[in-house]
């Protein structure tokens, strides 16, 4: 027991002294091994406090778990080794999809407590609540100092600036419409994958009659991010995007059968869905549970990222397999993380070495292989990318691209807060009319 002790001891001055070398880089809320139990406690207070250091930065996301937290760590390393004096304080809060983070963000800033820098969409998330709200600072200067207009994609400068002027620093590109596959349980059931809904139906028959589920899903935001992909597919790009600008009627007829079709494919997922993360569903399909699963490709950060970093270790096109939901080939549903400038931020100077670091090439470079996106960089080095990534970044530069409701793309806060209300009623009575009813009414209540 006494050698236990020591052991314990010894680790935890060797961890204490890490965290004073590493430039405060140890990540505080990552799903990290859990730290020793009860007799260790008392030692860490004992051991020699890290030196502080003059400056910091607080940056904010939710970027905690498997295939999340390794790329966050992996830029934060980065920044150690570039800003040794300069500690990182991070403040990730846990929850897919920022469904915790962004409530304790909104509070954080109505309390006049912003952190220096945090996670936002580009789009409708960024457009319509931070800068319309006035909490966040333009970056014109630092956009023009470090060449950012002509690395940065096209597509993607507007959804970040108001007036010409950006207002966050992109730091990557995820595909939202990616179905993940299991290709040893399609070959054992004679299943190819499907490219319409109508197949889909078809293939789950088989898959259920094996005693598998066809279609693996998790709690009620992976719910709506199924219903933005079952909804694009049944649309088509124009007709999909033509909801958020306006344009488009959502009470059409052509929503009614999207809507319909969608219901039929809640038929065919898990009953215990609510109680699961993203991780949880992907993970269905990992281990041959599960056929299907459609989610954004921070699954597969998550399929092929080391065991170590809490990820499933998998290889791409042998333990899984990715091809576009049904109906979606030739389209890239988009969104982008990007990193702001608090208003009145409590560390600035701490705020742009961060934001230079996120914005730059060796950062997006370090960050997308592990966190299972491509760079928002134009120019990164495609190489570093693994095999589904290599894929998303050729559809990337060829496919028409829409815009994620789920992830702040193409609804303001609002808006999207309606959507999502109006889908947990939907979850529990099935009412197709009365949701669409909901849908047009959001549309008009909260335009962009
Ligand atoms: C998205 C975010 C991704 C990933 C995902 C799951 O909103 O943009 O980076 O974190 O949530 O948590």
């Amino acid at each position: 027991m006494f050698r236990k002790l020591l052991t314990l001891v010894s680790l935890l001055v060797v961890v204490a002294m890490l965290a004073a070398c590493g430039g405060g880089a140890a990540p505080v809320a990552t799903e990290a091994p859990a730290a020793p139990a009860a007799p260790a406690a008392p030692a860490a207070t004992e051991a020699p406090a890290a030196p502080a250091m003059a400056e910091q930065v607080e940056v904010f996301s939710w970027w905690t778990g498997g295939g999340e937290a390794a790329g966050l760590d992996a830029m934060i390393q980065l920044f150690a080794a570039n800003y040794p004096d300069i500690e990182f304080i991070n403040a990730a809060v846990a929850g897919g999809a920022g469904t915790n983070a962004k409530a304790v963000l909104a509070s954080r800033l109505a309390a006049g407590d912003p952190p220096d820098s945090w996670q936002a969409h580009a789009g409708q998330e960024i457009l319509g609540a931070y800068v319309a709200a006035d909490q966040i600072e333009p970056l014109d200067s630092l956009f023009a100092e470090e060449g950012w207009n002509a690395v940065m994609p096209a597509t993607l400068l507007p959804l970040i600036s108001k007036d010409g002027k950006p207002y966050s620093v992109p730091v990557n590109i995820h595909r939202a419409n990616v179905m993940w596959t299991n290709p040893a349980l399609l070959a054992e059931v004679g299943v190819t994958v499907p490219t319409n809904w109508d197949e889909f139906f078809t293939a789950c028959e088989a898959i259920e009659a094996a005693g598998k589920i066809c279609l693996s899903m998790g709690e009620t935001w992976t719910a709506q991010h199924l219903m933005e992909v079952v909804v694009l597919g049944a649309l088509g790009p124009d007709k999909y995007s033509a909801l958020w600008d306006g344009t488009g009627d959502w009470a059409s007829a052509d929503v009614t059968a999207a809507l319909e079709t969608y219901a039929k494919v809640l038929a065919h997922t898990n009953a215990d869905a609510a109680s699961l993360s993203w991780q949880d569903a992907s993970k269905l399909v990992a281990n041959g549970d599960a056929a299907f699963n459609i989610m954004g490709d921070w699954a597969d950060g998550y399929f092929s990222g080391t065991a170590a970093g809490g990820n499933l270790g998998l290889v791409p096109n042998e333990g899984y397999g990715w091809a576009p939901p049904p109906g979606t080939d030739g389209v890239f549903q988009f969104l982008s993380d990007s990193f702001t400038l608090a208003k009145n931020a409590p560390h600035p100077d701490g705020a742009m070495a961060w934001l230079k670091t996120a914005g730059s090439k060796a950062g997006q470079e370090a960050f997308n292989p592990v966190k299972g996106s491509i760079c928002a960089r134009t120019d990164c080095d495609k190489t570093l990318f693994n095999a589904y990534l290599q894929t998303a970044m050729a559809d990337w530069e060829t496919d028409t691209v829409v815009g994620s409701l789920t992830h702040g793309v193409t609804a303001n806060p609002s808006w999207a807060t309606e959507i999502g209300t109006a889908l947990g009623l939907f979850l529990a009575d099935q009412d197709v009319a009365a949701f669409q009813s909901a849908l047009v009414a959001a549309a008009a209540a909260y335009p962009n």
